[in-house]
């Protein structure tokens, strides 16, 4: 038997996510955020799912970190223009966006100059970053004025100008520094006539005030819920990958002993340990604190023990029936339709979610399944 842990990633899960992400911002369109992998799902896989829904139902367009993801799409197959949301790095990638027909962000004054030096073949489709708040990426919104000033007149570089912008809080139940970052924007996009994309997915869930022209839902299409406080549409959200492994031996032990490196867990009562194949080598957070949950049989039990780097321990003494081939799953659905979040994994990890999910390595197989 090969080793039992697999990624298993849910199409239709991430087909029904996008959608209630478009339901829930009807007049704006919705860009796909896939970088990083598609938060490790596997990024040509997702476009490519996400690019067989009807048409009037598919994403526009799909966002992206970098050029090279962008070229790993295309020679995917995937057709859909594609934004790179940190645009270019040097002035000689512009070559590639013009030949790929992608879009990009603008942050920096050598961004510019470099659109404006530059020849497309087909004018570039630009999103203008403003700094608004969240003080990373992007220009004031004074200097946004005049730098969109001098994109628009050069229409034979930079096409479809958009003002973009990132929130820090979108996700906080307390709404101060959402809005203070809104109302910036607002101004500005009113003084230049500019269409707005602003929404990650905590502004698509929660924030209709920010669906603009466009919306840039990331994590919500892979299940996660990013509010501080889940909503009734956060909740409708489903996970699309499941981390599924099995048990690989059992461990009875005496009341009293240590389980692990350094002994960090040590059996209150005499116990029965599952050992799983899963460890930190394949991208499960190594600081999971005893009793992160774990489903195994589709039951919560709890991590017992530091995990190593190709397998963890989980108590099962009160799971009398598991033993060695025992489904288990880390985060996901389990066969019984138990449903452990990643989300809560995360809580127990000091971690978020984006992290878990990029976070899975090479190592672990990506299993695709779909029924529609
Ligand atoms: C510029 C930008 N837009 C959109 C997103 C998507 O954010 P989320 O995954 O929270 O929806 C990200 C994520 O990091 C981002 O950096």
């Amino acid at each position: 038997m090969a080793r039992p842990l697999v990624a298993d990633i849910d199409l239709d899960a991430l087909r029904h996510n996008y959608r209630l992400a478009r339901e829930l911002a009807p007049a704006s369109q919705a860009v796909a955020v896939i970088k990083a992998d598609a938060y490790g799902h596997g990024a040509v896989a997702c476009a490519r799912a996400l690019e067989a829904l009807p048409a009037d139902s598919r994403p526009p367009a799909f966002a992206v970190a970098c050029l090279e993801e962008a070229e790993s799409l295309r020679r995917g197959g995937v057709k859909a223009p594609i934004v790179l949301l940190e645009g270019i790095f040097e002035a000689s990638e512009l070559e590639r966006v013009d030949a790929l027909g992608l879009w990009m962000a603008v942050h920096s004054e050598w961004q510019v100059a470099a659109l404006l030096a530059y020849r497309p073949t087909r004018p570039i489709p630009v999103w203008l970053k403003v700094d608004s708040g969240m003080h990373r990426l992007g220009f004031s919104p004074e200097e946004a004025v005049t730098v969109w000033q001098r994109l628009a007149v050069a229409s034979e570089c930079a096409a479809a100008l958009h003002l973009m912008s990132h929130f820090a809080t979108a996700d906080a139940l307390d709404g101060q520094y959402f809005h203070q970052q809104m109302s910036r924007l607002r101004a500005l996009a009113e003084h230049l006539g500019a269409p707005l994309c602003l929404a990650n997915s905590p502004a698509t869930l929660a924030r209709p005030e920010a669906h603009g022209a466009w919306v840039r839902p990331g994590v919500m299409l892979y299940g996660s819920d990013p509010l501080e406080a889940p909503s009734e549409a956060s909740r409708r959200l489903r996970p699309v990958m499941t981390l599924r492994s099995r048990i690989i031996a059992v461990q009875e032990l005496a009341a009293g002993e240590p389980v692990g490196y350094a002994g960090r867990w040590r059996a209150p009562r005499p116990s029965r340990i599952g050992v799983v194949a899963c460890g930190y080598g394949d991208g499960y957070d190594r600081h999971a604190v005893d009793g992160t949950p774990v489903l195994v049989a589709g039951q919560r039990v709890s991590l017992a023990g530091k995990v190593s780097m190709d397998m963890l321990t989980v108590d099962i003494t009160e799971l009398p029936e598991a033993g060695t081939g025992t489904e288990v799953v880390l985060w996901g659905n389990a066969s019984n339709g138990e449903v452990l979040s990643v989300d809560e994994v995360a809580r127990y990890c000091g971690a978020i979610s984006y992290t878990l999910l990029t976070g899975v390595l090479p190592r672990v197989p990506r299993r695709y399944h779909e029924r529609s």
